[in-house]
Parts: structure tokens; C-alpha cells; sequence
């Protein structure tokens, strides 16, 4: 075994920057977040010999977007996790400036990792391969080393492998950047992990009538829901529209009909996965009862995001919870994961005019409410939701410049899920039509105040905390 350089300042910077982490009021009671240092994406969700495991990008050593590891969670009921031994480190010739996304399989009863080993060089430009590594008996993981090189005709923006099994085979989808500086999609096969081929793009800029669509597509996954195949993916350059799109980088996904044997993937138009203003980079697997479960990063890789609060307690970003899909009409619906109702403690109801309505306790919280006049719910005065006339736009002030910004969310909302914590809102719109999901940050304790000459039913309680 070669001894690691990076552990021991990982185990100082995790001694000195937990305690800290955890007595910020803005440090989440029951989602995961980073014991110290960022985080982003949410790499490897699976569930494995009878526990869910979610690794993730983390840069233990500061809040930048450098020495990504895969930091590693296992939990038996999506509430309770627990730390594992850290997976993976940039410490090799091949992922040297990073241990990029990628997802976990069970191989014959061995947890494989597949990631992109990130390598950039000095005098600019960069590649990429894709990797394997295998569980041990310690619970780390060994690399087994890259199993495909950069593909002909790619920049080297090539990563984020999604692998699953489909008849025998396992198959591959890969973010790509095409020589034209077009985001793709691509699709691979193998019989074993290791020997990969190429069989083509099967979606991306330009593509299946997208017209130009950006100019890196990252974190694709794709997986079939009832009749449908959906394609999740996060194109970045995507031109922005009056009410859609409004992030740097947004999260979308495709349905449609996927051939594994033609490599082919009819689809329809691009939409967007979360209207609010930090979700990005979402992965999912399936549990053993046969739900199909998501969760992404809250966050945004843009310049507003070095603004966040919390990097003055040596942390930033977190999850989102873990959401239950479904499809209807095509269209994907996202509901908190049935798990997280055994947090509920603590019921309140009410009815009456906005104006009435009692002030909301945030810090932990499930709101359910119910309305179809004037209302706003103003999370203390950093976030403001209004909802006039069924429809829904949610108001935040730009930690950049103070200035106030907009999401807003495309149909007739006519109930709300909301899901509070500490420095976070889950706003499910229409039992899982839409989602806006948004981080803020409030002087604590966080409450929600209500106005408006609306009626409204709501029900609520507090989330006991689980982390
Ligand atoms: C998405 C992403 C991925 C990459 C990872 C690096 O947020 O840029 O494409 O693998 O983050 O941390």
C-alpha cells in the first residue's frame, strides 16, 4: 500500500473544521452536508447489500473547487447516515487534478466505482480518463486505473460516466464536449467493465431537433420510469429564456424512447428539472423496492457561490433531500423521498386569510399549504415567495449587489410542499410538478411570515433533526 500525503491534512482539516461547521445556525439538521470544506456533486448512489450509499465531490482542504476526493456516506434508511472510510484521492499520475463524478455499480457482489480522473496541464488544456475502483475489505476503495482514454473527435472535457446493467451488458452514458465546442451525450458498452466501446452520441447540441444546446453537457444519467426513458443531464451555455433557465448552469432532462441495440434515443423538447436558484448535478438509483430515487447538489458552480456565508465557518453547500420520481405525461415528478414523514414532529394547522396566519417557524419544517389568492411567504426578508393568482415566483436578494432576483415556475400552482432547513428551502409545487429548490441565508431563528388577502389551508410540523 502507498502511504497517502493528502490523509493526514485531511484528518486536521476534518479535526479543526467539523466543530465549526456544526455551531453554524446555517449548517443543515438533516440533510448531508460537508463535515468541513465544499461540496458538490452527489457521485455513486446506490443501494448495496442492504444500505444506500451516496458518495460525493468534496474538497476537504478549503471551500474552492480543488482536490476533489469522493467523500462517502452509507445510510439502511435514508435518514440516518453515516461517515465511511474517504473513497478516493487525486493522488494518481491519471486523476492527479481531481477525482471527478461518476456512479457505482455492484459488480458480482463488489462495489466499483466509475469516475473521471481529471488531469490538467500546466501550460493550459486538459484530459480525462475513465477509471474503476474497487471496495476492500476496509471499506476503502483500491483504483484499478483508467479504462478508457479520451475518445476521438472530443475535447478534453470528457467525464461524469453513469454506468448500469441492461441484459448482460453494462452500458455507459458520458458528458462530452464535441470539437465544435458542443455538448454531447455519449453512449458505451461493455461486457466487463473494463473493455469499453464507443457507440455513439445519443443526444446534445444540435441533436434530435435541439438546435444549439450548449457547449458541455455534464452528469448525464439516464433510466426508464413506467413507459418512458429519461435522460437527465446538465447542459451548460444553454441560452437563457424570460422565465426559464435563469441559472449559470442549468439541470434539464429529455424523455423519450431509448434502443440500447441502436444506440438511439427519441426524445422531445429540453426542460428544466428545478425552477429555483441552486440544484444542479442530480444522480439516481433505484432501491430494492423498485422506487427510482434523486438527489442533487444545492448549489451552482458560478461566481455567486463564493458569496455563501457559511465559508467564513469553513463550509459550503449541501444536499438536497432525496427525492422519489415518478412520470406522467412525460414529464418528471419529484416528491420528498416517503422516509423523511418519520421526522415529522409537532403538528399545526391553519386556516384563514394570509394575513392571519401565524408566524412559521423555519429552522426545520414541513409546510404544506393550500391556496388560490394573494399570498407571499416571506422567509425573512432574504427570500420572498409570491403566490398571486396560482402563479409562483420566488424572490432572492443577490448576495452579489443586494439586488433582488427572480425564479419562477411555469403552470398554476395550487399546493405547495415546503421542506425548511436551517439555510435551505425544497419548495414542490403540485405534488411533485415542479421543484424550486434554493439555499438562503437568514439571520436565525428563520421563520416564515405570512400576508396577503388569500385564503389558505395549511399543515405543518417541525422535522426532528437526524445528522
Ligand atoms: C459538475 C462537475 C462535473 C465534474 C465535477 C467536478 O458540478 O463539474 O462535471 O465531474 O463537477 O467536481
Amino acid at each position: 500500500m502507498t502511504s497517502s500525503t493528502l490523509l493526514p491534512k485531511i484528518l486536521l482539516a476534518v479535526l479543526k473544521g467539523q466543530p465549526k461547521a456544526l455551531q453554524d445556525s446555517h449548517y443543515p439538521v438533516w440533510h448531508l452536508a460537508p463535515a468541513t470544506g465544499l461540496l458538490n456533486d452527489p457521485n455513486g448512489f446506490i443501494h448495496f447489500q442492504g444500505r444506500f450509499h451516496l458518495f460525493y465531490q468534496w474538497n476537504p482542504l478549503g471551500c474552492q473547487h480543488n482536490h476533489k476526493c469522493w467523500g462517502h456516506w452509507s445510510s439502511a434508511d435514508l435518514l440516518h447516515w453515516q461517515h465511511e472510510p474517504i473513497a478516493l484521492m487525486p493522488e494518481e499520475e491519471y486523476d492527479r487534478s481531481g477525482c471527478y463524478s461518476g456512479s457505482a455499480v455492484d459488480n458480482q457482489g463488489e462495489l466499483t466505482l466509475c469516475y473521471t480522473g481529471n488531469v490538467k496541464f500546466a501550460e493550459g488544456g486538459r484530459t480525462a480518463w475513465q477509471c474503476l475502483a474497487v471496495q476492500n475489505a476496509e471499506g476503502g476503495f483500491d483504483k484499478s486505473g483508467p479504462v478508457i482514454a479520451l475518445p476521438e473527435g472530443y475535447t478534453g472535457h470528457v467525464r461524469d460516466p453513469k454506468v448500469w446493467r441492461h441484459e448482460n451488458q453494462w452500458y455507459m452514458v458520458l458528458g462530452a464536449q464535441d470539437l465544435a465546442l458542443r455538448g454531447k451525450v455519449l453512449l458505451l458498452r461493455s461486457d466487463d467493465l473494463h473493455h469499453w466501446q464507443l457507440l455513439g452520441e445519443i443526444a446534445g447540441s444540435g441533436l434530435g431537433g435541439l438546435g444549439e444546446s450548449g457547449y458541455m453537457w455534464e452528469c448525464p444519467d439516464l433510466f426508464t420510469l413506467g413507459a418512458e426513458t429519461f435522460l437527465i443531464c446538465c447542459p451548460q451555455g444553454v441560452a437563457r429564456e424570460a422565465r426559464r433557465f435563469l441559472n449559470t448552469h442549468p439541470s434539464a432532462y429529455l424523455s423519450g424512447t431509448f434502443s440500447p441495440e441502436q444506440a438511439t434515443f427519441e426524445h422531445g423538447a429540453l426542460h428544466e428539472l428545478d425552477a429555483g436558484f441552486e440544484f444542479y448535478a442530480p444522480q439516481t438509483t433505484l432501491s430494492s423496492d423498485g422506487r427510482r430515487l434523486l438527489v442533487g447538489w444545492m448549489g451552482v458552480p458560478d461566481g455567486e457561490e463564493m458569496r455563501q456565508p457559511t465559508i467564513a465557518q469553513g463550509w459550503i453547500h449541501q444536499m438536497t433531500c432525496v427525492r422519489e420520481l415518478s412520470s406522467r405525461d412525460g414529464k418528471l415528478y419529484q416528491q420528498p423521498v416517503r422516509e423523511l414523514q418519520a421526522l415529522r414532529e409537532d403538528e399545526h394547522r391553519f386556516a384563514g386569510r394570509g394575513d392571519d396566519a401565524p408566524v412559521i417557524d423555519a429552522r426545520s419544517l414541513e409546510l404544506w399549504v393550500e391556496s388560490e389568492g394573494e399570498l407571499t411567504l416571506n422567509f425573512g426578508n432574504t427570500l420572498i415567495l409570491h403566490w398571486h393568482k396560482n402563479q409562483l415566483r420566488l424572490d432572492r436578494r443577490s448576495l452579489e449587489n443586494g439586488e433582488w432576483l427572480s425564479r419562477y415556475w411555469e403552470g398554476e400552482a395550487r399546493v405547495l410542499q415546503i421542506l425548511c432547513d436551517s439555510s435551505s428551502v425544497e419548495i414542490f409545487i403540485n405534488e411533485g410538478a415542479g421543484v424550486m429548490s434554493s439555499r438562503y441565508f437568514p439571520s436565525h431563528p428563520a421563520q416564515i411570515t405570512v400576508s396577503g388577502s388569500g385564503e389558505l389551508r395549511a399543515q405543518y410540523w417541525s422535522l426532528r433533526p437526524c445528522m
